[in-house]
């Protein structure tokens, strides 16, 4: 893809988000699927596995339901870590990520929308006064050129972020760049189990909906082991976006409607848990080679562990990316 097309993606993603960060709109207002109520976004949390008790530390307007999955509860952060979080939103996860690590550590947030960030550092004034934890900081910046210094973060998480990426080889390398050696990544995102029609990857609202672009399974093991991380795993959870196609959100009928008869929307996209860790100092890594015979990502397709009923838009319930 040319550098062109990449930066015209990122502008309709900045333009996308900069206004859910300014309206806090709804997916329910049709206008993209993305963002939902703050009672919505609070049991769209919940049903994801966030602690309810955490979730009432957090600033109001930090939680805009953008979530599609729980980083945080494969990160198994310990006191002390150095959290990054890509694509930060207005701090969702940063929040909750620098009460995990404490005081002794750090959480970093990174996003590219201006609207964005500077929510995010309200809330972290919120943030600071409630929990009197001064830990946190956001960056304004592209997960393809992160402002972070080599090999200096513990844990890279992310929720629903990569697949708005024009370049995600690059983003890969980025992380594998800014870990430190054994350092690991749990990552949320939606992914594609098989290619998406024409019609539905050209939908704009489908872009910042965080659905067209979204990566084939493989591709994002390809992306991840050519960057040189090791120990992939990808758990695909197919309900997430069982839940969405049965509430009527508007993006999703219009997907639904350019799919073959027969077909769900969740034949083809699923919420993804993506965990992977750099090499050990000194590790000179070799495909192939890993613990178990090998290093090369494992597949694990999950049994829907929460939730078959509620939604946004039209039962009035869910976020949807
Ligand atoms: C779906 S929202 C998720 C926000 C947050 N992770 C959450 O769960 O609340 C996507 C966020 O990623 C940011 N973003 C998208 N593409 C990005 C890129 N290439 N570089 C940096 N930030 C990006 C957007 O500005 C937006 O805030």
């Amino acid at each position: 893809m040319s550098l062109s097309m990449q930066e015209q993606i990122r502008a309709k993603v900045r333009e996308g988000y900069g206004t859910i960060a300014r309206t806090e709109q709804s997916c329910c207002s049709g206008a993209s699927c993305c963002g939902s109520t703050p009672e919505v976004a609070r049991e769209l949390a919940v049903k994801l596995g966030y602690d309810p008790t955490l979730l009432e530390t957090l600033p109001e307007g930090t939680n805009l339901g953008l979530s599609c999955g729980n980083p945080q509860a494969i990160a198994t952060l310990a006191k002390g870590e150095h959290v990054l979080d890509l694509g930060s939103g207005a701090g969702f996860d940063v929040f909750l990520a620098a009460q995990a690590v404490g005081p002794s550590g750090k959480a970093i947030g990174v996003d590219m929308t201006v609207e964005m960030l500077a929510k995010a550092r309200r809330n972290a004034e919120a943030f600071a006064t409630r929990t009197g934890l001064g830990n946190v900081e956001f960056r304004l910046g592209e997960i393809e050129h992160l402002p972070v210094a080599d090999s200096s973060v513990d844990v890279v998480v992310s929720n629903c972020v990569i697949n708005l990426s024009p370049d995600k080889p690059r983003v890969w390398r980025e992380i594998a760049r800014v870990l430190k050696p054994g350092g690991r990544v749990a990552i949320s995102d939606l992914a594609l189990l098989r290619p998406l029609p024409e019609g539905a990857t050209s939908l704009v609202d489908a872009l910042v909906g965080c659905v067209a672009g979204a990566s084939l399974v493989s591709d994002i093991e390809r992306d991840i082991r050519a960057a040189g991380l090791v120990d992939a795993e990808i758990s695909v959870k197919h309900e997430y976006v069982a839940v969405m196609e049965n509430v009527g959100d508007s993006l999703y009928q219009q997907i639904l409607a350019l799919l073959p008869e027969g077909r769900k929307l969740s034949d083809y996209i699923v919420s993804a848990d993506i965990s992977a860790r750099s090499s050990r100092a000194g590790d000179k890594h070799v495909p192939g080679t890993g613990p178990g015979g090998g290093d090369d990502a494992r597949l694990h397709d999950e049994a829907p562990a929460w939730h078959q009923s509620s939604s946004c838009c039209g039962a009035g319930e869910t976020g949807c990316c």
